[in-house]
């Protein structure tokens, strides 16, 4: 997907969209005078900017952090990286905590939390739910444009929790980004480094054209591709992680790589493959 420019909506923005349309090497463009307007008359702004808009997006800066505008056939689709609207905070709050299938394949229990490694860590959904239990997730991303969208979603969501969220700020001081691709971040690793859990949910090919795919979904997998190199991260991450490897997966899509998993958890539509390399101690994370 091709980024063709950084629009920012606020005067006091323009430096930051300065800095990240350089980082891109893209025009930043002012688009004060659309503040607050209705999206479409934005969508005409940036499609007029991009010129051929096949498979282009725009950066947008406002008053609530950074989002990706696609263009051309998934006009109107914006993605973002979101750690305080209304979903994220009811599922915090009332989402079942440590009941959850994700919390039982890290292997969360009372009084234990393990140091998880989000080894793709996308917008950074699954490392939140994780955090907001208690582990401290370190978080890798190779897409740069995802990196930028998890970066600025992470600042916005620390300046509310400031104002307003003390338990939240609690939690994203557990999250700590780095910028790395898994394969070389996890040849590299310390010994003393090594997570207890790494936890892995690479892109999938997206299914038959039928599939209802959320549209925000094609948007995202036309960002960042189907991660077609997913299956060695499964064997770096065995020889990594200290307890067990987890891998987030379609219900019906094959294993990653060739092993078997030592025990699966199955939803609806998604299951966790578990590779368990040594029991968890008892008292892991416990302070
Ligand atoms: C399906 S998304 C992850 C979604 C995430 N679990 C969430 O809850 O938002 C997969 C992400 O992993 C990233 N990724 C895939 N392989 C990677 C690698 N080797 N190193 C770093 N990031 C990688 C992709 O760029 C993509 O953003």
């Amino acid at each position: 997907m091709k980024l063709t420019a950084v629009v920012y909506l606020q005067t006091g923005l323009a430096d930051a969209a300065a800095e990240l349309a350089a980082q891109f090497g893209v025009p930043f463009v002012d688009g004060v005078h659309l503040n607050g307007a209705k999206t479409k008359y934005l969508q005409a702004f940036l499609t007029e900017h991009a010129g051929d808009t096949t498979g282009a997006s725009a950066f947008v800066m406002d008053a609530d952090g950074l989002k990706l505008y696609a263009l051309g056939a998934n006009y109107g689709v914006a993605i973002a990286a979101d750690f305080y609207g209304a979903t994220v905070t009811y599922r915090r709050k009332l989402g079942g905590g440590k009941g959850q299938m994700i919390a039982k394949a890290v292997g969360l229990r009372s009084g234990l939390s393990p140091r998880v490694l989000d080894a793709t860590a996308g917008l950074g959904g699954d490392a939140f739910v994780l955090a907001s239990l208690g582990c401290q997730v370190t978080m890798l991303e190779r897409a740069p444009e995802v990196r930028a969208l998890l970066s600025a979603g992470l600042d916005q969501a620390r300046n509310f929790a400031q104002r307003e969220d003390a338990e939240l700020g609690d939690i994203l001081e557990r999250m700590q980004l780095v910028h790395a691709d898994s394969h070389e971040y996890l040849k590299n690793i310390e010994v003393s480094d090594r997570p207890d859990v790494i936890y892995l949910d690479p892109m999938f090919p997206e299914r038959t054209k039928g599939a209802m795919v959320k549209k925000e979904m094609r948007v995202f997998h036309d960002l960042v591709g189907a991660d077609l190199d997913a299956d060695g991260l499964l064997d770096l991450a065995m020889a990594q992680a200290r307890y067990r490897v987890v891998v987030k997966r379609p219900r019906i899509a094959p294993t990653l790589g060739d092993s078997k998993p030592n025990h699966v958890l199955e939803g609806k539509s998604n299951r966790y493959d578990i590779y368990t390399i040594a029991k968890m101690p008892d008292d892991l994370g416990r302070k």
